[in-house]
């Protein structure tokens, strides 16, 4: 005998079938939903990544790096642009481009005009600047008068277009000595902080206070997501103790973090900004070349940038 009626076989052919289709349709589903997903990772690994290059400390190499890091990589074919937030435009001169007035990102913060107007090509290949001048510095004050809202948020605002537009892989703000709304404003927008320490006695002050100020602005929601992206050692002197100690004494508290490359104290790199020239272009065969290309290649690795 026949354990299930026809009847019952047919409904239990069609629950089967139906079973099979939502089965298929899942898997389908699943198909899709993982593609998304890769997709979405492989279009967040794409997109433009945003370095902030800042310490509230003067002098440690921040613009040295900033110029000489956003050359290393357009030389190594990654569009890159560099965005001078220092009212001192030392950036903008390093790269030999003449400071004018309306030039920097001033009004753009007040929604008067749109940084891809700022926009103006360097003699390197596949790098662009928006550079810096004077009145740069009033932001500082205008935003806290002004009391605007999300005024952490503005630069982020401003750099939006540029990010979405898939015109560059990466852009990298060269920050003023100072925590103040320029270097906040900086680190809201960026994805990643690149800090430089100097290696000299004392190198570790005042790293705290950026390293608690990241901490401020992920807690507050203004950029949950930022990193910190590495510490580059600067102005490293291999023939003291001091340098090696100090490089020592930060790879240990901070292992993950150190660059591999570390920048040499070196002539080159000091006088080559008083020509207008990147170190690529002033001493292609110097030690403050190789280390920056150095620089660029970890920085291409570490971050996934790719054109
Ligand atoms: N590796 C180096 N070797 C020798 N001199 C260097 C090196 N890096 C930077 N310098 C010089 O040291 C001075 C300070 O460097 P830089 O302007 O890059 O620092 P900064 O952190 O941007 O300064 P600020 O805080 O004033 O913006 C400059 O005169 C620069 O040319
Ligand atoms: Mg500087």
């Amino acid at each position: 005998m026949n354990a299930f009626p026809r009847g019952n076989a047919i409904k239990l052919s069609r629950i089967a079938s139906n079973l099979a289709e939502i089965r298929g349709c899942t898997r389908i589903s699943i198909f899709i939903f993982k593609r998304q997903a890769l997709w979405a990772i492989i279009e967040k690994s794409m997109s433009t990544k945003i370095f902030s290059i800042a310490n509230q400390k003067g002098g440690v190499g921040k613009t040295t790096t900033a110029v000489n890091l956003a050359c290393g990589l357009a030389r190594r074919g990654i569009r890159t642009l560099l965005v001078d937030l220092d009212s001192q435009a030392n950036a903008t001169s390093a790269l030999g481009i003449e400071k004018k007035v309306g030039g920097s990102l001033y009004n753009a913060f007040f929604g008067e005009a749109s940084a891809e107007e700022k926009i103006i090509p360097t003699g390197t290949k596949h790098l662009d600047i928006i550079p810096s001048e004077a009145d740069i510095a009033a932001i500082e004050s205008e935003l806290l008068q002004l009391r605007q809202e999300n005024y952490l948020g503005c630069l982020k605002s401003v750099l939006d277009p540029i990010k979405d537009s898939g015109k560059y892989d990466a852009i990298i703000i060269d920050c003023p000595p100072s925590l103040g709304m320029l270097s906040m404003n900086s680190l809201v927008a960026a994805n990643h902080l690149i800090i430089t320490l100097q290696c000299e006695y004392l190198a570790m002050e005042g790293l705290s206070q950026i390293l608690e100020t990241v901490e401020r602005i992920r807690e507050s929601g203004n950029n949950p997501e930022l990193s910190i992206g590495g510490i580059l050692m600067t102005m490293f002197d291999v023939r003291t103790n001091l340098s090696r100690a100090i490089v020592d004494d930060i790879s240990n508290t901070f292992p993950q973090l150190v660059f591999k490359a570390k920048i040499p104290r070196s002539i080159r790199l000091g006088e080559a900004p008083s020509y207008g020239k990147s170190i690529f272009e002033y001493d292609p065969n110097g030690a403050g070349a190789l280390a920056y290309d150095a620089l660029s290649k970890e920085c291409i690795r570490r971050f996934a940038l790719r054109s």
